[in-house]
């Protein structure tokens, strides 16, 4: 491909500049318009993280899991306008019929932490944890991975889980193998583990980038291995904001998300997924007082949805994803009005070879969750 294919290929999938001259008022009413439209030919699913000027918008919120339960049950629409990250878009494509079209109306908006473990990665890992343990490990990936890890665990026994079910999900990879490899998230891993009884000298790390690990202990007694990736949003929370936070406002309860590291989920009062932090501050005493470990659109609505209660974030500049802030309204009209000129841009079409694998890993979690 030339310079000029690649500008045109740009000029294709790119936001046209006249989307940055509507107000903000005409871009909500198109939406609202185009919507109308539609009616339920039309979904648009956001996950909590998404900014307001879109969820608005959103037909169902939710976190990872529920969003992918949705999407496995999705009758009638032919559309599907993803509001969250590639990882879900791909997820959705997977889980709904071949007829119905996921669209990411920022290709943009990745997830650095899905980034961290490519497919490659993995197949040279599994061949040293092989020869190392035999045929003795089950991979769990959380969904936050490509739909290529999601095969090579559907191709392997294993099964993809969600903060929201991560406990159940190790349980039952327990009860299928005597170790698990965890993908690719190392804090979520350790974090679950733990809480199941799996001692902090039990668990080695794997370094996909120098193919080696990180353990100091006798190999025998490795019950899981961590794959090291992380959520570079979740990672600027650390220990001395906790502290802080402990000397200046004792009675502040601390709740988290359990991709933070394990020294904050355990100096915390609570951690656990993006819907668990919504149900406890629903279920909160007026007057109670919240700091929250997570990411920043999600902190600024709770505190606008919950003005009787004092919420604050975890760490006071507050942690934005970046990625997940790529699906902002003008983009999101932009793919809209694609839609009803008939063109579908920034389709996300996941190859059938890999979808077969990834929905054994995705159907083996949905079935027990
Ligand atoms: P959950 O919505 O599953 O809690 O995940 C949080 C997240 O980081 C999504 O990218
Ligand atoms: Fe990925 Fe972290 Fe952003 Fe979630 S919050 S999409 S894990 S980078």
């Amino acid at each position: 491909m030339d310079v000029l294919d690649i500008l045109e290929v740009e000029s294709e999938v790119s936001l046209p500049k006249r989307y940055s001259e509507l107000s903000v008022e005409e871009m909500e009413s198109r939406v609202k318009e185009i919507k109308n439209k539609f009616g339920e030919r039309l979904f648009i699913p956001g996950h909590h993280y998404q900014k307001d000027e879109v969820i608005q918008f959103a037909d169902a919120r939710g976190d990872s899991l529920k969003l992918a339960q949705i999407c496995a049950s999705m009758g009638k629409a032919e559309y599907i306008a993803f509001c969250g990250v590639h990882f879900m878009a791909e997820t959705a494509d997977m889980l709904t019929r071949p007829d119905q079209k996921v669209i990411l109306p920022d290709l943009r908006a990745g997830c650095s932490m899905a980034d961290m473990a490519d497919i490659d990665q993995t197949e040279r890992g599994w061949k040293k944890m092989q020869d190392i343990w035999g045929d003795t490990i089950l991979p769990l990936t959380y969904v936050n991975s490509t739909a290529a890890i999601k095969g090579f665990v559907g191709k392997n026994g294993g099964a993809c889980v969600t903060s929201g079910n991560a406990d159940k999900m190790l349980e039952w990879a327990f009860t299928q193998k005597e170790r698990i490899l965890f993908l690719p998230d190392q804090h979520l891993g350790r974090n679950t583990a733990v809480k199941l009884g799996v001692k902090l000298e039990e668990m080695a790390v794997y370094a996909p980038l120098t193919n080696s690990f990180e353990y100091e202990g006798d190999f025998e007694d490795v019950k899981v291995i961590l794959w090291k990736g992380h959520c570079s949003v979740h990672e600027k929370f650390n220990i001395q904001h906790v502290e802080n936070l402990r000397k200046q406002e004792p009675e502040m309860k601390i709740l988290v998300h359990p991709e933070c590291t394990y020294d904050v989920v355990q100096a915390s009062d609570l951690a656990g997924s993006t819907n668990f932090i919504i149900e406890t501050l629903n279920a909160a005493e007026p007057g109670s007082k919240w700091a929250i470990g997570t990411e920043m659109n999600l902190v600024n609505r709770l505190k606008d949805e919950h003005p009787d209660k004092t919420i604050v974030s975890l760490n006071p500049f507050m942690c934005p994803c970046l990625t997940m802030n790529r699906i902002d309204l003008p983009h999101l009209l932009w793919s809209l009005e694609k839609l009803e000129q008939g063109e579908v841009v920034n389709q996300i079409s996941v190859s059938h070879e890999v979808t077969k694998n990834a929905l054994l890993s995705l159907e083996r979690m949905l079935e027990r969750s």
